[in-house]
């Protein structure tokens, strides 16, 4: 194998924050090269670096022995290199191929470039393995479909050292095996991948070596197949990390939110939740487990306010809060952790003490009158960064300039710290690093201890099991069955998830 990528000494400084610290990288041909770090360690930004986004305040880069300066995206396209973001960057209203080709020089007429492009497409997606369709559109796609669509895209433009922030945080198991087996494709036609993960297991199934970055420095390189995952996790963090979590058994207490027989449809007008009913008490969790897709976000949604269920009712305690405006049923002691925490969960142009005070800024004490009471706004949110463990220079930062992971605490920060009657949480732990989910883990926990009820949905089979009093498993908008966490069969909820209903309801 050869050496085709070394970034020497990279230093990027932003206002406060050393993001990269001499950082020496490198990777070789036909390899898969994990980078690996807690939420803010400073992966993103020497990706960043990589792609052109930003310049180093100082390093150099050399691809094939050959110092060069990578300007902009433009100039890394021209050198091969190709990177799929954190969060995807395509336009829904366009289809594949159009979003493909979008903001390529055009050689011939629209039409034929369509159509040529739409063959090369088809070519790629054999050759790599990658099932794309080029002519639909993409926000008829799923997740991992419009992850293939990046990967074609930077593919088509030539790229051999292809980029992949954090692509299975969104993805299904299965997804992730279909993803694992396009990276094999291509490093087995010789192109490098750089993957960064927080998933050590996929960490170490997938990648040749691992190169660690702590607070912006890198502390190690080494082979995969010589480190554990506890070493790769003590690597990270500078201590050891626990895996498992304390479930201290509690009484529940009075039931907080019930479902009776709901029904919803999902944005296409088809029927997502069917005939659904649950309860959730004080100090209980009720995990909902299923593959993705299977009505988890129409439920959520209905629960708080923000989908309209066509028939049955939500009750609050005993107030009916079916069809409510998502401010009343906040008001009424709803938290809840957004399944897409740029869309949803943050307004990214906003500084993060706006985003803590997003659903009471109306309210004492951080208005009086017609006056926003910034002092307290500030006194606040600096108390809840330093409470999650937020990593940022000061509150009046941009919420979009925060790592992925430490935008995820930011919700948290806020959600949680409303202390309320129910929360509702999805997937609280994606984009997380290990530490900091322990850390959510163990608040999730505290909330439960407290007293509230908390629907957790999530996809990670170990997630809901280590967390969940009961579990409910849903499939194609249906409860299939409801099992109590210590009466659980792997086997059986497996078949649950595929469909086969339990007759017994815990
Ligand atoms: N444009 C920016 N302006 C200011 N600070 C920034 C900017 N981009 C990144 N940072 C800061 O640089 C540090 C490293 O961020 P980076 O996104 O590289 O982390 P990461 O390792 O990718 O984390 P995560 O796992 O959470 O995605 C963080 O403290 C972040 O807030
Ligand atoms: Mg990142």
């Amino acid at each position: 194998m050869s050496t085709v990528l070394e970034m020497k000494n990279i230093t990027k400084k932003f206002p406060g924050v050393l993001a990269n610290d001499n950082v020496c990288f490198s990777a070789d041909s036909g390899e898969v090269h994990a980078l690996l770090g807690e939420n803010g360690a400073g992966k993103t930004t020497l990706m960043n670096i990589l792609y052109g986004l930003y310049q180093p305040t100082s390093g150099e880069i050399y691809l094939k022995g050959r110092k060069v300066e990578i300007t902009s995206p433009k100039v890394a396209i021209e050198n091969g290199i190709g990177m799929v973001h954190q969060h995807f960057m395509l336009i829904p209203a366009l289809s594949v191929v159009e979003n493909v080709i979008l903001g390529m020089r055009q050689r011939r007429g629209a039409f034929l470039a369509i159509d040529e492009a739409a063959a090369k497409v088809k070519d790629l997606s054999a050759r790599y393995g990658l099932a794309v369709d080029p002519h639909r559109k993409v926000g008829d796609l799923s997740v991992g479909e419009r992850q293939r669509v990046e990967i074609v895209k930077a593919l088509y433009r030539g790229a051999d050292l292809l980029i992949l922030d954090e692509p299975t945080a969104v993805l299904t198991p299965q997804e992730t095996d279909e993803l694992f087996g396009v990276i094999r494709h291509l490093t087995a036609q010789g192109h490098t991948v750089i993957f960064i993960s927080h998933k050590l297991n996929e960490v170490k199934a997938i990648s040749d070596r691992v190169t660690v970055l702590r607070q912006g420095r890198a502390v190690t390189t080494v082979k995969t197949s010589r480190v554990s995952k506890e070493e790769l996790a003590r690597f990270m963090v500078g201590k050891e990390v626990l895996f498992d979590i304390e479930r201290e058994p509690l009484e529940p207490g009075a039931p907080v939110l019930r479902l009776d027989q709901i029904e919803a449809d999902n944005d296409l007008g088809l029927r997502a939740l069917k005939n659904v009913s649950l309860e959730i008490r004080q100090r209980e969790v009720l995990g909902i487990a299923g593959v993705d897709g299977n009505g988890q976000r129409e439920l959520v949604e209905v629960i708080c306010g923000l989908r309209k269920a066509s028939r049955g009712t939500v009750w609050l305690g005993d107030i009916d809060v079916t069809n409510a405006s998502p401010r009343r049923i906040t008001e009424l002691g709803t938290a809840h952790i957004p399944e897409d925490r740029q869309a949803r969960g943050l307004v990214l142009t906003m500084t993060l003490k706006e985003n803590l005070v997003l659903h009471d800024y109306y309210r004492p004490p951080f208005s009086r009158g017609h006056f926003l009471n910034w002092k307290e706004i500030r006194d606040h949110s600096r108390r809840l960064i330093r409470e999650f463990d937020v990593r940022t220079p000061h509150e009046d930062l941009l919420a979009k300039n925060l790592s992925g992971g430490n935008q995820q605490k930011l919700i948290l920060a806020r959600e949680l710290s409303s202390q309320p009657q129910l929360l509702v949480a999805m997937h609280p732990t994606r984009g997380l690093d290990v530490g900091a989910i322990e850390y959510v883990h163990r608040k999730i926990m505290e909330q439960r201890a407290r007293g509230a009820a908390v629907l957790l949905v999530s996809t990670d089979l170990d997630e809901i099991l280590s967390l969940s009093d009961r579990i409910a498993v849903i499939y194609e908008g249906e409860i299939m069955g409801i099992l109590a966490n210590h009466q659980v069969d792997i086997g059986e909820i497996g078949l649950m998830m595929a469909g086969v209903k339990k007759t017994a309801v815990a």
